[in-house]
């Protein structure tokens, strides 16, 4: 199976970007590590973004081709119904993922287009998001 992980806006500050926020990890030392953790169990295919059309074509794609997603949809996470509609459009199974944990952060982020469409939410713990979702995946 194919798991494509895709990142929006600013996600590739990290590692300089809030780092008592979102750490000190780089989005290449994430790649790194889930393409040690998959071992072979999964083809992972990892994007970044900062324009919202390029995550709504790769959610089309990934969808019409029956890959699972995980969403790090960052701040469109809270703006995008775009986002929202193409999950829906081609029945994507989503996983959405944030390093922090949006409810204990700013009212803004406490509403998710994305969560409404999603199977599930994995949201707080840092880098290790994303290897909490590959297991979802692999699961
Ligand atoms: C984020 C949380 C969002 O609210 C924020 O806009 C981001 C990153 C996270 O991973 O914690 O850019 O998705």
């Amino acid at each position: 199976q194919t798991i494509v992980f895709l990142n929006g806006p600013n996600l590739n500050l990290l590692g300089t970007r809030e780092p008592a926020i979102y750490g000190a990890t780089t989005l290449a030392d994430i790649e790194a590590s889930l393409r040690r953790r998959a071992d072979g169990r999964a083809a992972i295919v990892f994007r970044q973004s900062n324009h919202e059309g390029d995550l709504v074509t790769w959610i089309q794609e990934a969808g019409l081709a029956g890959q699972k997603i995980v969403l790090n949809a960052a701040a469109y996470t809270h703006t995008s119904i775009a986002l929202h509609d193409a999950i829906k459009a081609v029945g994507a199974e989503v996983i959405e993922l944030h390093l922090s944990n949006t409810f204990a952060r700013e009212a803004f982020r406490h509403h998710s287009y994305i969560s409404a469409v999603a199977k599930g939410v994995i949201a707080g713990f840092g880098a290790r998001s994303y290897e909490l979702a590959l297991e979802a995946c692999l699961g």
